[in-house]
């Protein structure tokens, strides 16, 4: 099978490492792609929203399969614009991927489908967090637990593109549920647990994402099933009422609250950094499963999950969230892997042969262990192998579920 997969981060970096082990993959293809991706397949300078340019390269290549990582495309309408012209897309149309795309379509939606979330207020009001309605790429979500916060948060969120809106401060532990998606039939892939805020302790702004970790104690099948019942399945009958079938990843953001689980957010897609803990413990053929989510079925998927742990931790420009780092070189990524952990590229180049940096969120390293306590080990060890210049991480990726594995004498 040719597959083509569109986008240029960690997640799709990782997703072309887990296409690349299936025997049924003859060429990977990439647009953008990046260094990472380059070194399991050939990448090609089509940008990711391009569609037009992607159904060019899919049907100069002879595509059998898209896989589009990021949000920006399917909200676009990218996955549509494909499947019009006879191509297989794992990926939502865009009028799914509005879940994702418009917080407050989401927030209709779940309603009607009588899914628990965070109340709506009418107007802002300490404690409350304040939302950019679109896509803002992590950055358009401000928790203000006081006035002053709330003060800063009504400011900055006047640079984003419409009404804001607002809602009330939930309290609890997120865990991010993805799911494998094709209309109404699910299959859960691992639970996993991100880590948004820039700096240890869960201070500083929100990110894309600065590390995560599978599995996540106390979520075990039973839970699982449970969260499929109160979110992704009643999101999936309504879509599917609405005549706007669901195929790809449906990832819930969730808050685990003293009144049960709530959602945050919708993601149409796979998580970013979660993708990248989920797929070093999954086990069958990844590829075979998106073919066939791309059908429209899951009649014939079969996927196990490892009964290892994995920790992931972001290595991002000492800058990020607010900017980004270019042109640093990169030591380290070969002495990183030899300590058996698994490098993804998110933002990187090349220049004059040589790895540089080439964004926020530069390397993602993820590592596996018997128990997340390993992992953990594991990983922070291969991070001390990296440097360049300015290079940060978060110390606390996972620290916490260590202390409730162990409290579980798991
Ligand atoms: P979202 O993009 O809506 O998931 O928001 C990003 C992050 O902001 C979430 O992962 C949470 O850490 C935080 N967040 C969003 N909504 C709420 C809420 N209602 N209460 C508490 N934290 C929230
Ligand atoms: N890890 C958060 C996201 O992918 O949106």
């Amino acid at each position: 099978m040719k597959v083509l997969i569109v986008g240029s981060g960690g997640r799709e970096h990782a997703l072309a490492w887990k296409l690349a082990q299936s025997p049924k993959l003859s060429e990977l293809h990439a647009a953008p792609g990046n260094p990472g991706i380059a070194s399991l397949g050939n990448c090609h300078p089509v940008r990711a929203d391009d569609g037009e340019g992607l159904l060019t390269l899919a049907h100069s290549l002879a595509i059998d399969l898209v896989v589009v990582g990021p949000e920006v495309p399917l909200v676009a309408g990218v996955a549509d614009q494909l499947r019009h012209a006879g191509i297989a897309v794992f990926g939502p149309g865009r009028e799914a991927a509005m879940l994702e795309g418009s917080k407050s379509f989401a927030k209709e939606l779940m309603l009607a489908a009588k899914v628990p979330s965070a109340r709506e207020l009418p107007e802002p009001l300490a404690p409350c967090v304040v939302k950019a309605d679109g896509l803002a790429a992590g950055k358009g979500v401000f928790v203000c637990p006081d006035t002053e916060s709330l003060a800063r948060a009504l400011k900055e969120v006047e640079a984003f593109p419409g009404k804001p809106i607002f809602e009330e401060l939930l309290i609890g532990e997120e865990l991010s549920m993805l799911v494998l998606a094709a209309g109404e039939e699910t299959l859960a892939l691992a639970p996993a647990q991100d880590f948004k805020r820039s700096y240890d302790g869960d201070q500083g702004p929100n990110t894309g994402g600065m590390g995560s970790y599978s599995p996540v104690p106390g979520i075990g099948p039973d839970e699982v099933e449970v969260i499929l019942d109160q979110v992704h399945r009643p999101v999936l009958t309504e879509l599917a009422e609405r005549g706007h079938p669901f195929i790809g990843v449906l990832y819930a953001g969730l808050m685990r609250t003293d009144e049960g689980i709530k959602v945050l957010e919708f993601n149409v897609r796979f998580g970013d950094p979660e993708t990248q803990a989920i797929l070093p413990r999954l086990q069958g053929d990844l590829l075979e499963a998106l073919a066939i989510v791309a059908n429209g079925t899951l009649e014939g998927v079969e996927l196990g999950v490892s009964k290892e742990a994995a920790v992931t931790v972001v290595l991002a420009a000492g800058i990020y969230p607010a900017g980004s780092d270019k042109g640093s070189p990169i030591e380290g990524i070969a002495e990183a892997e030899k300590a058996g952990a698994i490098v993804f590229q998110a933002g990187t180049a090349v220049r004059d042969e040589a790895l540089v940096t080439n964004g926020g969120r530069i390397l993602n390293v993820s590592a596996l262990g018997p128990t997340i306590a390993e992992a953990r080990e594991r990983v922070y060890a291969a991070c001390e192998k990296i440097s360049w210049k300015g290079m940060r991480y978060r110390t606390d990726i996972a620290l916490e579920a260590t202390r409730r594995e162990a409290s579980k004498g798991a």
